[in-house]
């Protein structure tokens, strides 16, 4: 009977205590999986402004400076070519027998016809020298959407993207739900961040974004209109698409994807481990306790009962 009495109360203040453990550990585990996603996404966004950087910094400077290097040696080889002596030496000496003189000038008609044969060849090559090619490796963001096209190959689900209305290249245009995130950053007092999940084919995403605003005047160099943007770039590009950005403007996104559904099912493992050992755990404490209570009364009745006599 005391028994009975016992496991009333005691079953459900274990039960009670069982629901609130597991609630506030699933919340937290469900929490710290948030957070792990959200710093996964961070550190994408990171690593794609540091490629950014890499390239403004390094990349394009050297290539600049290697082209300037080129252009001085060729400016260089022309001014030599331009130098080179082009008529024959009429100092022939006197002295010298006929048939001499007219050996001497006609050598001297054959060493310059076969220089003037070299110098020809090599006017046309000082232009074949220089590096007039535009070369895209040194604009910041096909260098980040390169390096994390490589990334993918092994991590599928992640996705970087300079989403934009307007693009240059056009792997760049932004699709609908991006251009809702572009629009979204270009409205009034638009929002530093935006940090929301959604729904893929391939599971829950969670989605970083950062506007990406004309905030130097050097971005219209190439991005204002065709004719100021350079020749090399329009052959590779074409005249088409994007320009007409304007100064200050909100023109893209930055775009991080990350999916959700991994540290997501470990927070759901860990949280099912995690309730099999508490079960098993207030089992065993109910067991005990009622191994005791069934002592301890057995002990308690004879004294009571001498008690009572
Ligand atoms: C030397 C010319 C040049 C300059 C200067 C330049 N860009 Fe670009 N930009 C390009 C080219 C070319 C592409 C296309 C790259 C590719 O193929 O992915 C591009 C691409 C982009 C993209 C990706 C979307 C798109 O158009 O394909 C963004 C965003 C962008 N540029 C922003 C900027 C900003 C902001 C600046 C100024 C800080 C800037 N650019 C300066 C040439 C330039």
């Amino acid at each position: 009977m005391k028994l009975v009495k016992f496991n009333l109360i005691f079953i459900p203040i274990l039960a009670l205590c069982f629901v609130a453990i597991g609630y506030v550990v699933h919340q937290s585990l469900m929490q710290a999986a948030q957070q792990q996603v959200a710093q996964n996404a961070r550190l994408i966004m990171e690593t794609a402004l540091s490629s950014r950087t890499y390239t403004t910094k390094q990349v394009a400077p050297l290539l600049l400076q290697k082209n300037f290097k080129l252009q001085t040696a060729v400016a260089e080889l022309r001014k030599t070519i331009e130098e080179v002596p082009k008529s024959i030496d009429q100092d022939v000496p006197n002295n010298l027998r006929v048939s001499v003189r007219k050996g001497f000038v006609l050598g001297q008609q054959h060493a310059l016809s076969a220089l003037e044969q070299f110098l020809d060849s090599i006017k046309g090559k000082s232009e074949e020298l220089l590096d007039n090619e535009f070369h895209p490796q040194s604009v910041p963001a096909f260098a980040a959407t390169e390096i994390f096209g490589y990334l993918r190959q092994k991590f599928p689900d992640y996705f970087y993207k300079e989403a934009t209305l307007n693009p240059t290249n056009l792997r760049d245009r932004a699709t609908d739900w991006e251009t809702d995130v572009v629009n979204r950053f270009r409205g009034e007092s638009g929002p530093e961040e935006i940090m929301a999940t959604r729904q893929t084919p391939n599971g829950d995403s969670l989605f970083l974004a950062r506007p990406i605003k004309v905030n130097n005047v050097s971005c219209l160099e190439c991005h204002s209109t065709a004719e100021k943007a350079p020749a090399e770039m329009i052959k590779l590009y074409g005249a088409a698409n994007g320009f007409g950005w304007q100064m200050n403007d909100v023109i893209g996104a930055q775009i991080v994807s990350v999916p959700v559904a991994v540290p997501f099912q470990l927070a759901t493992d860990a949280f099912k481990l995690l309730v099999w050992w508490l079960a098993g755990g207030f089992v065993a404490i109910l067991v005990l306790a009622n191994i005791l209570v069934a002592i301890l009364s057995a002990r308690r009745s004879p004294r009571d009962s001498s008690a009572s006599r």
